[in-house]
């Protein structure tokens, strides 16, 4: 299980929320979904309040009615929004949309205008006032995470995209935070159920081990221990897919079929993002 720096233990799996909220019709189902991610020990919650322009943080907020305490919940901050008094109205407002108290983790969501330093004093001001307990990033690449200067050593966690597709932060950024005992979050990490799920490589290792391709993607992310990986799944049946993905150890014979199909790194490249 992956910890936080400050020692606090995080389910390796989460659930993701890009998209929910989008339909009034779906809004009921995508908290079913997420509450049944919840009883099967998805219980980090991933949203933003980019997500359906907090349609997302209002279906968090339906799921985890009565069952605050099961949950680690991280939202994120539009970078517009993330200036010293602009983040401190945007966490009030995802705070009354998932009618909580307080949020495990707030990220940036990506970076903007606002000098980094200024969205960290605004990030600890809310942590002072006890609105989040933690703050981290998303989409930073290794230069941005030295500009945070000693305030690193509070960064609880960057979210960036990694799937076999994308593997470009084993090359530094994995090894980076690695080394200072920050976890990563893993977003998309089945491709946003894409051609990455079509892909004869990863077909060949579902049928070898008796799953399905996304099993198989998300097994991959969780063979690293100090990644958090947080999958969207609104479909019941998904979600059950992804929970028994934690039971799928992935041989080094698979490892290696995966590595031949989707080499990994040999060279820095830019970060990608979504
Ligand atoms: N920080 C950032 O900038 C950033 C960017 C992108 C995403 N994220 C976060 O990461 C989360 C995950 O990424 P994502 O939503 O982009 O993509 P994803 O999790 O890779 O893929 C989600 C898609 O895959 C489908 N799916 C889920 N489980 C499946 C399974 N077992 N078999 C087949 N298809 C399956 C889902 O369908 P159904 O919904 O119909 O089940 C959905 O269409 C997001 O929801 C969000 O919370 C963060």
């Amino acid at each position: 299980m992956p910890s936080l720096p400050d020692g606090t233990p995080i389910p390796a799996l989460g659930q993701g929320t890009w998209h929910m909220g989008e339909k009034g019709a779906a809004r009921k189902a995508e908290a079913d979904a997420l509450r049944l991610g919840l009883d099967l020990g998805m219980t980090l919650i991933d949203t933003a309040e980019m997500y359906a322009e907090g349609g997302a943080e209002e279906v968090v907020g339906e799921a985890i009615a009565g069952r605050r305490a099961e949950v680690f919940l991280v939202s994120k901050v539009y970078p517009h929004n993330a200036s010293r008094r602009g983040a401190v109205a945007a966490c009030e407002r995802s705070l009354k949309r998932m009618k909580v108290e307080t949020i495990d983790l707030y990220l940036l969501h990506w970076r903007g205008s606002v000098p980094l330093a200024e969205t960290v004093e605004a990030f600890e001001a809310l942590r002072a006032a006890g609105k989040i307990r933690r703050w981290g990033v998303s989409n930073c690449d290794v230069d941005d995470l030295e500009e945070l200067g000693p305030a690193l050593a509070d960064c609880a966690t960057d979210q960036v995209l990694y799937s076999l597709e994308h593997r470009g932060v084993e090359f530094d950024l994995l090894p980076f935070c690695a080394a200072r005992r920050m976890p990563v979050m893993a977003y998309s990490p089945i491709g946003q159920g894409g051609k990455l799920l079509r892909h004869r490589a990863l077909a060949r290792v579902a049928a070898r081990q008796g799953a399905t391709p996304a099993q198989v993607a998300l097994a991959w992310t969780l063979r690293d221990a100090t990644i958090v990986s947080i999958p969207k799944a609104s479909d019941p049946a998904h979600v059950r897919q992804n929970a028994a993905a934690r039971e799928l150890a992935l041989t080094a014979e698979d490892l290696a079929t995966l590595d031949a199909a989707f080499a990994p790194p040999t060279r820095k490249r830019g970060l990608a993002m979504l």
